[in-house]
């Protein structure tokens, strides 16, 4: 017996510190509440302004931007600047899990509920409690989901997979989407009283290329974090500063912040000139071409499209679908010129 109490209290200890330390992992994320968004544009002043007062209320806020603008930064903020900060904030996200888990992780589910249910789970919803869930891409949730979280968000109460209790429920929801949701709505794909639900408070965060002023900014925060994360000081050219300007980021911030990374990778020197960024972006339309001679290469259509595609589907980590929104080409269609380019290599 003594030695089964010892060990469930370690066991306990253990789970006490797992989750201090989840929560102090969230906080560290955020920083200093938005002191950790980056940007000046009166746009996004607009934008703090309404965070530093979502904060302190309990409504849900329906985030909503194009991918990369920094809807998952603003949840956080969100969340972080409030009274409840010391609660978790759980980001779920609902495009990347298959509808059946995101049911049994949001909801929970009992023990025998389904093959390989071996025991009981809390649903994210239950766990977050007094705290926040920030349901990410929270249109591509599927219907019947839609369905069972609005009865969860209005009733304040759920019921785990294969239990028949119900479980009352304290969270805040915060939900983001880079999907038109009006537009969803009015093709059936996302229920109107949901909608009306999350979209309480809503926010907009611009795309970069609609606040360029922050460009320089942003650049210089994540040169300065990754110049102490890499040891070395690293700057920009100005050409190379130029041409991030001139660059229309479909991609947005994470974007920015990837190629920045990149460059640092493959530069070997202090400064990072225009050759060492993407070619995407040093051929952008107004900027000078490198050779400097005022004469861009000239190269044949299709190798043109090759380039661009396989460009953009970098830039946005892989993201084939946006890629193929992005370029204005069906999905079909892109896939179909993968494959060719797949095996003509
Ligand atoms: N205004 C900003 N200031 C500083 N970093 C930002 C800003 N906006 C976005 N980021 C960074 O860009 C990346 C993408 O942001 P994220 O919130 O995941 O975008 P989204 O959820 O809209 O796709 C993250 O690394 C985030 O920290
Ligand atoms: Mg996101």
């Amino acid at each position: 017996m003594e030695e089964l109490r010892l060990l469930l209290d370690r066991v306990s200890a253990h789970l006490k510190l797992k989750s201090e330390n989840r929560m102090l992992r969230e906080k560290i994320k955020s920083k200093h509440g938005f002191g950790s968004i980056v940007g000046r544009a009166p746009e996004m002043e607009k934008l703090y302004r309404i965070i530093a007062k979502a904060a302190h209320s309990s409504h849900p806020v329906l985030i909503l931007g194009e991918s990369g603008t920094g809807k998952e930064l603003v949840a956080r903020s969100i969340h972080f600047s409030g009274p409840y900060r010391d609660k978790p904030f759980i980001p779920v996200d609902c495009g990347s899990l298959v509808p059946t888990l995101i049911e049994s992780e949001l909801f929970g589910y009992v023990k025998g509920a389904f093959t390989g249910a071996v025991q009981s789970r809390d649903g994210l919803l239950a766990i977050a409690e007094g705290g926040t869930v920030f349901l990410d891409e929270v249109g591509e949730l599927p219907v019947d989901l839609q369905a069972k979280l609005l009865r969860a968000i209005q009733e304040r109460e759920i019921r785990p997979v294969g239990s028949t209790k119900r479980i009352s429920i304290n969270v805040r929801i915060l939900a983001a989407t880079n999907r038109d949701l009006e537009q969803a709505v009015a093709q059936g794909a996302f229920r109107r009283d949901l909608y009306f639900r999350l979209n309480v408070l809503s926010l907009r965060i611009p795309a970069l290329r609609e606040r360029r002023q922050d460009i320089p900014t942003l650049t210089s925060h994540f040169l300065e974090r990754l110049s102490r994360a890499g040891g070395q000081e690293r700057t920009l050219s100005d050409d190379a500063l130029k041409a991030l300007l001139a660059y229309d980021w479909p991609g947005n911030v994470r974007e920015l912040e990837n190629c920045l990374e990149r460059a640092c990778a493959f530069t070997t020197g202090p400064m990072i000139q225009v050759s060492d960024l993407p070619s995407a972006i040093h051929s952008a339309p107004g900027t000078a071409p490198p050779n400097g001679d005022g004469q861009a290469k000239i190269l044949p259509m299709a190798e043109l499209e090759r380039q661009t595609i396989l460009n953009t589907i970098a830039q946005l980590n892989g993201d084939k679908l946006t890629a193929a929104r992005l370029l204005g080409i069906g999905k079909t269609t892109l896939y179909r010129k993968l494959k060719e380019y797949s095996s003509q290599a």
